[in-house]
């Protein structure tokens, strides 16, 4: 079966107020795209091409205005709401019926993931489709994350969240491989203390099952999740940065639709003439040779 993606896209915001007063976050420009540009990217590049986008009631219609059904991205969007920021768990219950017992890769909206060998990595993990992954990466500030004890052949021998004294420096990233049983899982879930369907719980109980894989990304790799202002600055001057110095896109939907052959060139130039002349357009029209 093949593995779906999820993308959650809603939350509290609390930390990027007032630019999040009246917007959702991941439609945040980075640099020059909506944030939730970068998370579609990951998924279509590890070759997924259907995707539930779930956020609130008011910025899905935005995501439906901005994204549409995905055809021109040569890939299936569907949406849904969650009536209230109860967890990142909580995105499992609700893409239940669209799941439909395939294994999935749940992104975070507001992750961004870059490196050489990234493409590599994704597809190796998501064909193991009875496995469940997470990838983890060095940070100097871990007591805000999902952190990671190794045990001695460094696989993980626990997972913390938000510890007061963090057990390594590696924190569990926003983006999780599950087999087909990540809903039921996440149904017996308990509301954790802040109110919330714990991630870091779900993963403990793939821990407990003896089913669990770390994929560590390492040297050359980056990862950013844009939660607080200076993280969200952090990630608009990277990619700014890397775009301008190697004359590449990162997370350009139409780009990695075209190379997955996702879509025909002559789609890609129908939709580019309805596109303002601009930089973005002009690296889409070199696709068209
Ligand atoms: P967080 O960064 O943990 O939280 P948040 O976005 O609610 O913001 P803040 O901490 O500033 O109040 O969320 C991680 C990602 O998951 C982010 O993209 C929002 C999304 N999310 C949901 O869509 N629903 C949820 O219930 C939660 C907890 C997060």
């Amino acid at each position: 079966m093949n593995r779906k993606g999820i993308i959650l896209a809603g939350g509290l915001n609390t930390r990027l107020f007032p630019i999040t007063k009246v917007i959702s976050k991941q439609l945040l420009p980075v640099y020059d795209k909506p944030l939730i540009y970068y998370p579609i990217s990951t998924l279509m590049l590890t070759g997924i091409k259907e995707i539930l986008i779930i956020s609130d009631k008011n910025n899905l219609p935005i995501y439906k205005k901005l994204l549409g059904n995905g055809k021109n991205f040569g890939v299936k969007l569907f949406y849904k709401l969650q009536n209230k920021p109860r967890g990142i768990a909580e995105a499992l219950i609700i893409g239940k019926n669209f799941l439909k017992k395939s294994p999935v890769a749940l992104i975070l909206g507001d992750n961004i993931f870059y490196g050489n060998n990234l493409l590599k990595i994704l597809k190796k993990n998501s064909l193991k489709i009875n496995k469940n992954t997470i990838f983890a990466y060095q940070v100097p500030n871990p007591k805000q994350f999902g952190v990671v004890e190794f045990n001695q052949k460094k696989g993980i021998k626990s997972i913390e969240e938000k510890p007061k004294d963090p057990k390594s420096n590696f924190v569990v990233t926003g983006l999780y491989f599950f087999d087909k049983n990540a809903v039921d899982y996440a149904s017996k879930l308990n509301f954790s203390q802040r109110g919330e369907l714990e991630i870091t719980d779900l993963n403990n109980i793939y821990l407990s099952n003896k089913n669990l894989s770390i994929e560590i990304l390492g040297r050359g790799f980056s990862w950013f999740d844009c939660g607080t202002p200076d993280l969200l600055y952090q990630a608009q001057s990277f990619v700014q940065l890397m775009q301008n110095r190697n004359m590449l896109q990162i997370g350009c939907l139409e780009e990695i639709a075209i190379g997955n052959k996702w879509i025909s060139k002559n789609l890609l130039k129908k939709m580019i003439k309805e596109y303002p002349e601009n930089q973005y357009k002009n690296y889409l029209k070199k696709m068209l040779y």
